[in-house]
């Protein structure tokens, strides 16, 4: 595939080819890192907010075609508290209900979900569940192969925002804890977090896509003289919610090829291995408490004796010294701090300023 070639053969190509193709190309690479099904297929949006909300549109919209729902049934979408906040605006936007899934250990699991949809008398208008694969408070994986056992019981729709999280998917150390990714109806990973693009950057994947072009495309007099001439190509247009598009997953694609996938996953293990690192340096820091082992580059931390308001001025000294920017966070209503690991270049000296100023 020409991202793992060289950078003037990839060149040439993309002339060849256009754009589209390449973008197809990085969708392609990312559906294998996911080892979702070969005719899977997406398209690039602007962030993982706007996938979330047209993965979340085609689930409705198949659930109301394959049960017959008429559009003003109850419908509700199964979720936990940890999801991100996109999707209970999405929840809201297309009006549907949560179900809310307690979860085990801050993790949504398959266990759990089957309890809850059991126990519930209409849980026949539950079409769709969300799962995390890299919650953004703590970078928790949920249980994506438990929930997918739930979800193909209950015939549901499994969505998988692996917006944050999904990049982890190039690093043999954590890859097995993505099983079960692979089972996703749709997909979401944003290269503008830990795929380093610029921002503005959200791939978008279905494991059918004439599922979501069922949903999405649109048509009209002046859009459809336009498809004639070319019935079988590929319009990204039509997987989400948009018309008018900018060529979104070209950068990646030029950072692909000029980089190779090797860079990546370097880069993606300098940070899981930095946050390792970190969570054990706070552990022999006697001021500080490590609040949960890191499963991703989110590490969670309480400075002993802080209040609230403790943490938030020293986040606006560091950040106003240029030592760093550490955002407080909250974590069962507690005040805390956060680490949120990413970029290749930060490194464990920066991590020791940071945490003697504590
Ligand atoms: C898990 C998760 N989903 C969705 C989003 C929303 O992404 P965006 O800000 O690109 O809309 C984020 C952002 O942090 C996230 O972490």
């Amino acid at each position: 595939m020409v991202v793992s070639s060289t950078s003037a053969q990839g060149v040439s190509w993309l002339l060849a080819s256009g754009p589209i193709a390449a973008e197809n190309q990085v969708l392609r690479w990312i559906a294998d890192l996911a080892a979702m099904p070969e005719d899977a297929g997406g398209c690039f949006v602007s962030g993982g907010s706007a996938a979330n909300l047209s993965a979340l549109v085609t689930a409705r919209e198949t659930a109301r075609v394959q049960r017959g729902r008429g559009a003003h049934q109850r419908t509700r979408i199964a979720l936990s508290d940890q999801a991100h906040s996109s999707i209970a605006n999405t929840l809201r936007i297309i009006g549907v209900e949560p179900l809310l899934v307690p979860t085990s250990g801050d993790r949504l699991t398959g266990q759990r979900l089957r309890a809850t949809l059991t126990a519930d008398p209409d849980s026949d208008d539950v079409i769709a569940v969300v799962a995390i694969a890299g919650t953004t408070n703590a970078g928790i994986i949920d249980d994506l192969d438990g929930i997918a056992g739930v979800a193909q019981e209950f015939g549901l729709w499994l969505h998988v925002d692996g917006a944050y999280g999904g990049a982890g998917l190039l690093a043999p150390s954590v890859r097995d804890r993505y099983r079960g990714i692979e089972h996703a109806d749709s997909l979401v990973i944003d290269p503008h977090k830990w795929l380093f693009a610029p921002l503005d950057c959200a791939a978008l994947l279905y494991r059918d896509p004439a599922k979501a072009k069922a949903a999405h495309a649109q048509h009209a007099s002046y859009l459809d003289v336009l498809e004639t001439d070319s019935q079988t190509a590929w319009n990204p247009a039509d997987y989400a919610h948009h018309l008018s598009r900018r060529t979104r997953g070209l950068p990646l694609w030029f950072s692909l090829a000029i980089h190779g996938t090797q860079a990546y996953i370097d880069a993606i293990e300098h940070a899981l291995t930095l946050a390792r690192q970190t969570a054990e340096l706070i552990r022999c820091t006697s001021q500080l408490e490590l609040i949960r082992e890191p499963e991703l580059t989110a590490v969670l931390f309480r400075r002993r004796g802080w209040s609230a308001r403790d943490y938030h001025t020293w986040s606006q000294r560091l950040l106003a010294s240029q030592i760093g920017y550490v955002a407080p966070t909250g974590w069962q209503g507690e005040t805390v701090a956060r680490f949120a690991f990413l970029h290749p270049h930060t490194t464990l000296d920066d991590v020791r300023d940071i945490i003697a100023t504590t």
